[in-house]
């Protein structure tokens, strides 16, 4: 099988990379990857020189360069998108370009040549659950409520109109909060480790009792595979890693592995319409696929931490330059 992966520079869309030429070394896996600040070649180096893997710097909206891409591919794994909520809070246009026109783009490709479309997306496109409310499922009505998980939505009904429309053969996966290596420093888990490692405080946002179900990366893309081999055409599944917490309680064991004290703590202005409570039931997922998340949270995060230990200089690249500027600007740090 020869496959297309976007976003292949990321933070999933490497670890997937690396997943699926361990895992079918027979396939071919060309990336397509814009090489944002948030995409990185380093996330790759251990697989740029296998013959079976090819990357392509190149961005989803466009049409020449995507079009020659998916003609010569059997299926698209579509990770390119811009991911980060604290951006789409401060520039919602740049997410409405690649997650919604750049999605299109690649679906009218596979419209046009017939190829198989996996879309990977978040549980963030079904708004925010009360501390009572059950888990989000396949049938959860969608209610976005910021830019980024807006322009998530749009991409997700542009998925399902393509394959009621014109019969595309697509598939969808919502999942929550993925945690591992490679994971860019800017969200929660890698900023307040690589933070802590710094000896810096770690910023909670409002009073930290928002919840989110951690899910490790590897777990994740195991999903995706069995979606890829075992899911049916035009289905959407759940994918959660069945670990509930408070981003507070979160922080405390991170503030812990990291032999810290709460001192590090530093509550801060809340995120402007933050969603409260995120959690997926994916009954669908392992009743009909076999899958089930099998890392759980205390081991996931043992080995994240000791992953970025180990990459302190990759941290300080991702960290410096347009980061650093960033940060500066938007938040004086
Ligand atoms: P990421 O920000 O780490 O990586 C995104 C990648 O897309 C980068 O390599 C970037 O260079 C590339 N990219 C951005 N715009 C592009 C464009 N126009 N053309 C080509 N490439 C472009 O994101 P991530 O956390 O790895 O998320 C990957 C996907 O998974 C996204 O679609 C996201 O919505 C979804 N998702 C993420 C999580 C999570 O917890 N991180 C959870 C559920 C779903
Ligand atoms: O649920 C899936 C989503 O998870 C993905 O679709 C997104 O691409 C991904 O970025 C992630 O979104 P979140 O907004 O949940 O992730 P983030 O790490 O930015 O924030 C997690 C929680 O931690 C959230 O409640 C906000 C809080 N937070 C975050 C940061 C960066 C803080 O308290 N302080 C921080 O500095």
């Amino acid at each position: 099988m020869k496959l297309l992966v976007t976003g292949g520079a990321g933070f999933i869309g490497s670890n997937f990379v690396r997943y699926w030429l361990k895992n079918y070394p027979m396939d071919v896996v060309v990336t397509v990857d814009a090489l944002t600040y948030a995409g990185n070649l380093e996330n790759l180096s251990d697989v740029s020189d296998n013959p079976q893997y090819k990357f392509v710097r190149g961005d989803i909206c466009d049409r020449e360069l995507i079009f020659s891409l998916v003609k010569d591919v059997d299926v698209v794994v579509h990770f390119a998108a811009e991911s980060h909520v604290d951006r789409s809070i401060l520039d919602p246009g740049a997410f409405v370009r690649t997650n919604v026109m750049g999605t299109q783009m690649l679906l009218d490709a596979v419209k046009e040549y017939g190829k198989r479309f996996h879309h990977i997306s978040t549980d963030e496109v079904f708004g925010a659950l009360s501390p009572t409310d059950p888990s989000f499922t396949e049938t959860t009505k969608y209610d976005p409520r910021s830019p980024y998980s807006a322009s998530k939505a749009a991409s997700d009904h542009l998925v399902r109109a393509y394959f009621h429309t014109y019969r595309t053969a697509v598939t969808i996966s919502n999942c929550s909060n993925n945690y591992g290596p490679y994971h860019f420093p800017e969200k929660i888990i890698p900023l307040f480790i690589t933070n802590l490692l710094e000896g810096k405080k770690v910023p909670v946002y409002g009073d930290g009792q928002q919840v989110r179900d951690w899910i490790h990366v590897e777990d994740h893309c195991r999903g995706i595979d069995f979606i890829l081999h075992k899911g049916r055409i035009g289905e959407t599944y759940c994918l959660g890693g069945d670990n509930e917490i408070t981003n507070l309680d979160l922080t405390k064991k991170l503030i812990s592995l990291l032999g810290k004290d709460e001192s590090f703590i530093e509550y801060v202005a809340d995120r402007p319409g933050h969603d409260r409570r995120y959690a997926i039931d994916f009954t669908k997922a392992r009743q009909d696929l076999e899958w089930e998340p099998l890392i759980t949270l205390d081991e996931g995060l043992e080995k994240t931490v000791q992953w970025y230990i180990e990459h302190q200089e990759w941290v300080n690249r991702c960290k410096s330059g347009e980061y650093k500027e960033f940060y500066a600007q938007q938040y004086g740090r």
